[in-house]
């Protein structure tokens, strides 16, 4: 594969990526448009064969121009084992899957077996290799489970095998811009030799490096994905006063994000968060701390009042709706948000579930996340409430319906024609996520309900005289 372009800094390293998931793929098209060459090995074949053709298995906002451009560029390769990767990169990243376990522990069983399979592939060989472990683990996991464990299978030692941290902030839906242009960059390492070799590879990146041990790095990670937690947590414990008080939740959370200590990013109400990280990061470091003897009764508490806010979104519709008993609802938007086509935890399922479970024919549609929903909602555990119908246009999902309910905010929704109204047997639309722009709201071709917004003198309350001093 080719370099890149000659420039007056030394050559960088060739980057490796193991694992070209959702992360792994923004991670790799990353370095290779900071033009870092860089390699990636995916277990899976069918996936390998489509990137190197310069297709995608996911949907993420601006991923297909970038991989096909850095395909065509010869920056980013894929190779077909770790044995191919460990010969071309120096600087290998692992971007492999790390799970919710059972009782909300990580799953470190595919890393385990990621790092053994390239501790086989790095046994025997000479030139100094990084690994740099980019998964999310719990603190202490890069030092005392992976770097011992890559030695042993490996059969070589610190003077040719560097071990490192460096955990990934990206959010999906901003995955491509997050990758490119990250706020900082952290990085752990115990020696010399790692900090220099990762500042090269990150050298034409705009951002701040931050260094630290592989430990402090782990913790910064899980730290920053339960206080985004925490700040959506917030928004949504607000929202609820909001809607019985009479008043916008994105107005009130625009008057306290403009406050600098507070900042407004993650202050937006909704029916909980979903996606592949929040829940999972929050309960195993909640897990951690458990099993440290460390109390930390605020983390606890996340995970639960992020299930009675999708509870609470269930009973809005039910509200509004007046009753689902034989009525037909529209579910627009499966994806845990807009822009991606990841349905990991999202709270469509359990809105599903609970709409369906009171009564009502669901008809679900989602611009790019229909497949996956449908996979998912087919691995259910047994038992389960049934009977979706997929709707590939938003006009079918309309059809008939007595309500619908916006689960994630997708721009096709947000421009709400008035001929969908017409199409629908009542036309309601309970908005979870305030997608509609104030200026539709109020048009008079639909009745709008929205989570988070009191209705002007309906069910709202004024607050109880005091004794006046
Ligand atoms: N998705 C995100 O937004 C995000 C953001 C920050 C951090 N992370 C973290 O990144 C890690 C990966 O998450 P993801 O969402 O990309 O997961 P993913 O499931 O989309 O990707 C993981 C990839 O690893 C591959 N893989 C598994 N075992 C392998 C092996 N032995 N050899 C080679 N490839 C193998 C899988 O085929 C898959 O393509 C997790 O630790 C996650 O917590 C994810």
């Amino acid at each position: 594969m080719a370099h890149g372009r000659r420039t007056r800094n030394p050559p960088r390293p060739v980057v490796g990526i193991a694992g070209l998931g959702y992360m792994g793929l923004a991670t790799a098209l990353a370095f290779a448009h900071r033009r870092v060459p860089t390699v990636g090995y995916d277990i899976r074949p069918e996936l390998r064969q489509r990137l190197r053709s310069g297709r995608s298995l996911i949907y993420e906002k601006g991923l297909l121009p970038l991989l096909r451009s850095e395909v065509r560029s010869h920056r980013f390769g894929v190779v077909d084992g770790w044995t191919e990767l460990v010969r071309q990169a120096t600087v290998i990243f692992l971007c492999l899957p790390s799970p919710r376990g059972p009782t909300g522990r990580i799953d470190l069983g595919p890393i385990e077996q990621g790092v053994r399979e390239l501790g086989g592939a790095l046994r025997g060989g000479t030139e100094f290799r990084l690994v740099v472990m980019k998964s999310t683990v719990v603190p202490g996991t890069t030092e005392s489970i992976v770097r011992p464990l890559l030695e042993q299978v490996a059969g070589r030692d610190s003077a040719t095998l560097g071990v490192a941290s460096n955990p990934e902030f990206l959010a999906e839906g901003s995955m491509v811009h997050d990758a490119l242009d990250p706020e900082r960059i952290v990085v752990g390492v115990s020696g010399t030799r790692e900090a220099r070799l990762l500042r090269s590879v990150y050298r034409d990146f705009p951002s701040p490096l931050v260094v630290l041990t592989p430990t402090e790095a782990e913790l910064v990670k899980y730290s920053s994905n339960a206080f985004l937690a925490l700040k959506v947590t917030f928004a949504n414990e607000i929202s609820r006063v909001a809607e019985r008080v009479g008043g916008d939740i994105d107005r009130v959370m625009d008057g306290v994000g403009r406050d600098s200590r507070v900042g407004p990013k993650f202050l937006s109400a909704g029916p909980g968060f979903g996606g592949s990280c929040f829940e999972k990061d929050v309960a195993a470091l909640t897990e951690r701390a458990r099993e440290l003897g460390v109390p930390v009764p605020l983390l606890g508490q996340l995970v639960p009042a992020n299930g009675a806010q999708t509870r609470h979104a269930a009973d809005l519709v039910r509200e509004a709706v007046g009753g689902l008993e034989g009525t037909s609802i529209a579910l627009l938007g499966l994806a845990f948000k807009a822009g991606t086509d990841d349905v990991r935890e999202s709270r469509a399922v359990p809105i599903a579930e609970e709409l369906v479970r009171a009564g009502a024919t669901l008809r679900v549609h989602d611009p790019a996340a229909l497949d996956n929903f449908r996979t998912i909602w087919g691995q259910r555990e047994p038992g389960g409430p049934d009977g979706l119908v997929f709707c590939t246009t938003v006009e079918e999902a309309l059809d008939q319906a007595d309500a619908a309910v916006i689960q994630a905010a997708w721009p096709a929704y947000r421009r709400w024609l008035p001929r969908w109204s017409r199409l629908m047997r009542r036309p309601l639309v309970v908005d979870l996520r305030r997608a509609l722009p104030e200026r539709l709201r109020h048009r008079g071709d639909f009745e709008w309900v929205g989570l988070g917004v009191g209705r002007a003198g309906e069910g709202t309350q004024a607050p109880a005289r005091g004794p006046v001093p």
